[in-house]
């Protein structure tokens, strides 16, 4: 007994020497605090506006992935600076078009956007010495042209009609960007011939048409940014979403879902990750009213009532913003995709509010909609793959329809779901 005391007094004794030891040599604690120093170490400061865009963290979404089996992963694009996945698209566009000599420092970028694109450009234009002038239909969200002015951007709210009609907003955005070189030219003209009043000329095109104001006597051009069909669109995403993806998993994962809007997300991410790994699947998940589901499953776009021109895409066809189309897009067109799944708007209400109530997470209409898909995804092909899906922007942008009781209520649309049941699972 004694003995084993002895024993044990001695191991203290050394331990505690051994330990001093190192104390007074400073040099277990330089240890710790080395490592602790790396572990918060605060990651480089990224340059300006621009630099913090991208490089987002990829989350699990633990209530999905342990409800089927799979690692169901979100790439959270809430958390760019414009709070959206379109801020990489804002960035790749100006970028470019400023490479090419199309735009120039103190010109407009237009577009012609459902929002969360307009905002994004509205965010980033500043930051290369550029204005935003926006087109939007106006059964958008009232927040999000309250957002677009508050961040100095011009905005024109207009009806919704047919794309093919010329007063479709993309259409009208198309016709000011014309109608701001129109007017960056009248002034240089009128600077030469040294004209006393730029702004009488201003107010008509070359064919007579009576002119936007919107545009300043000393704006310095225009140009389209054409979201739905400038590539820039997919290369955003295919130098930046995709190879972000592959790092972040490791390459190791199976299948990536996502919804459309222009088609730019899905298009550039798939065709990177196809390329790194072939047998990564790629899905589309497809709201009500869009006609990409019948394209990519059966390779006709349109059904007769949904024939370009002939049927509106009706505000009420979805509550989700952003996504679904009736045609087909350059940028959607560059896609590599293995199948579509149709998601409803009950669906995606019931998963925003799991997203929110399990996992925290406050997510836009269109994110809730990638989640649906994600499950999809995890029922065809089964539990102990890797799924990745997009969480687009988040909730606060869409207070007034996809997160108000009483508009929801209106719709038939209030959610009741306690699990994933309306998915059939649980
Ligand atoms: C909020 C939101 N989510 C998703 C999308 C769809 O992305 P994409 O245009 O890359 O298909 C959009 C497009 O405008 C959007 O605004």
């Amino acid at each position: 007994m004694v003995l084993v005391r002895t024993k044990g007094a001695i191991v203290i004794g050394l331990s505690i020497a051994v330990l001093s030891y190192f104390l007074c040599n400073n040099s277990l604690s330089k240890a710790l605090s080395r490592k602790t120093h790396k572990l918060l170490s605060p990651k480089k400061p990224r340059k300006g506006l621009i630099g913090a865009i991208g490089n987002t963290p990829l989350i699990r979404i633990n209530s999905l992935s342990e409800a089927t089996g799979c690692e169901i992963l979100g790439k959270a694009e809430f958390l760019n600076p414009g709070g959206c996945v379109k801020d990489r698209v804002a960035v790749k566009i100006i970028e470019e078009a400023l490479e090419s000599g199309l735009l120039h420092e103190g010109g407009v970028v237009t577009e012609g956007s459902a929002g969360s694109t307009a905002i994004s450009l509205a965010t980033v234009a500043p930051a290369f010495g550029c204005k935003c002038h926006v087109v939007i239909p106006d059964d958008v969200a009232i927040e999000k042209s309250q957002i677009l002015e508050a961040l100095g951007a011009t905005v024109e709210r207009v009806r919704p009609v047919s794309i093919t009609h010329r007063d479709h907003y993309v259409n009208i955005a198309r016709r000011r960007a014309l109608e701001a070189k129109d007017a960056a030219l009248m002034h240089r003209n009128a600077k030469h011939s040294d004209a006393k009043d730029v702004e009488q000329t201003s107010g008509y095109s070359s064919e007579g048409e009576k002119q936007s104001t919107v545009f300043s006597s000393d704006c310095k051009g225009g140009f389209f940014a054409d979201q739905f069909e400038n590539l820039a669109n997919f290369r955003a995403h295919y130098v930046g979403t995709g190879p972000e993806i592959w790092e972040q998993t490791g390459g190791k994962l199976h299948a990536f879902v996502a919804a459309a809007g222009t088609g730019g997300t899905l298009a550039g991410v798939s065709k990177f990750l196809k390329e790194k790994n072939s047998n990564i699947k790629c899905f589309l998940i497809d709201p009500p009213g869009s006609g990409l589901f019948n394209k990519v499953t059966r390779g006709v776009m349109y059904t007769r009532e949904e024939a370009e021109g002939r049927r509106l895409k009706n505000p009420f066809d979805t509550i989700t913003e952003g996504i679904g189309i009736n045609r087909l897009t350059e940028n959607f067109i560059m896609a590599e995709l293995d199948g579509a799944f149709r998601g409803t708007d009950m669906e995606a209400v019931e998963m925003s509010r799991i997203l929110l109530k399990n996992d925290g997470l406050f997510v836009g209409s269109s994110s809730a909609m990638n989640c649906v898909g994600a499950v999809r995804v995890a029922q065809t092909v089964g539990p102990g793959h890797t799924i990745v899906t997009i969480l687009c922007d988040n909730g606060m942008r869409h207070l007034s329809k996809f997160y108000n009781a009483q508009y929801l209520s209106q719709h038939g649309l209030t959610p009741t779901a306690t699990g994933l049941e309306f998915l059939g699972l649980g």
